[in-house]
């Protein structure tokens, strides 16, 4: 299986102009398992390697200024994995929120959770609640994590809540426009992403924020996950910046 190779540094300049910069970068994080794979490592290893990419790309949103972060860390048919990977992931998650989120906090880190957090063990919930409350003040950078996530899951839920709520006399149907219905997804508090990356050459969103992306700019990086680096981060924002967005509208 061949190994796909970092991206050259891009010809662009590396800093994308204020006003072209997205608010709300968001991350398919794939190819951890390959990474492993191509080195004979066990698959816990790319997730480690990943989790130390994750770290670098939250350093990266911190230096160029971009407000929203969201990295998909695992989704709802993650649970079909093999039991041994979910507990390394699980392991990992726990991990990361023991060790990282003292560093996060200080530095200006709010970090925010979307997905079926019930999910994983109570410890895990425990930490995870600990470490919003812990950044809940902060607003240098929004770190989202999508934990158990998936975009249709989240559609459901969210078309079952506002039925409920017409059963009961609550909501009116005519009232349900785009700006209510966002209200009931995960994301109700946040921007929708402007930029969606995705690594790992597969070309696809995977269920990912399938209502939040509707106008997103995607960008896909042959490169696998636990080598992304600074230099690719800024290659994406640099081919966001570059791009017209027109949200549907004629060009004026
Ligand atoms: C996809 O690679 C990656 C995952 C399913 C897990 C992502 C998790 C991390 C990056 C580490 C944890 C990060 C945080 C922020 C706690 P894959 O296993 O599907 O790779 P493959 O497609 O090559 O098999």
């Amino acid at each position: 299986m061949s190994v796909i190779a970092p991206l050259a540094p891009p010809a662009a300049p590396l800093a994308a102009a204020p006003s072209r910069r997205p608010a709300h970068v968001a991350i398919i994080m794939d190819g951890n398992g390959r990474w492993a794979e191509a080195r004979g490592l066990p698959r816990i290893a790319g997730h480690r390697a990943g989790a130390q990419a994750a770290r670098r790309t939250i350093e990266q949103a911190l230096e160029h200024g971009v407000p929203w972060l969201t990295l998909y860390a695992f989704s709802s048919e993650n649970w079909r994995r093999p039991a041994e990977e979910v507990t390394d992931l699980t392991g990992l998650l726990r991990h990361y929120l023991r060790n990282e989120i003292k560093e996060l906090a200080a530095n200006g880190v709010r970090l925010r959770v979307i997905g079926e957090a019930h999910r994983f063990p109570p410890d895990v919930q425990a930490l995870i609640a600990e470490a919003i409350e812990r950044t809940r003040r902060n607003h240098r950078l929004n770190l989202t994590i999508a934990l158990s996530y998936g975009g249709r899951g989240e559609i459901l839920a969210a078309v079952r809540r506002a039925a409920e709520l017409v059963r009961a006399g609550e909501l009116a149907p005519e009232a349900i426009d785009e700006e209510t219905f966002g209200q009931f997804l995960f994301t109700g508090e946040m921007p929708d992403p402007d930029l969606i990356i995705r690594t790992s050459g597969e070309r696809r969103l995977s269920n990912f924020l399938l209502w939040q992306a509707a106008y997103a700019e995607l960008v896909f990086l042959d490169v696998l996950w636990p080598d992304f680096d600074a230099c690719h981060f800024a290659a994406a924002l640099a081919d966001f910046a570059r791009r017209e967005r027109r949200f549907g509208a004629r060009p004026g």
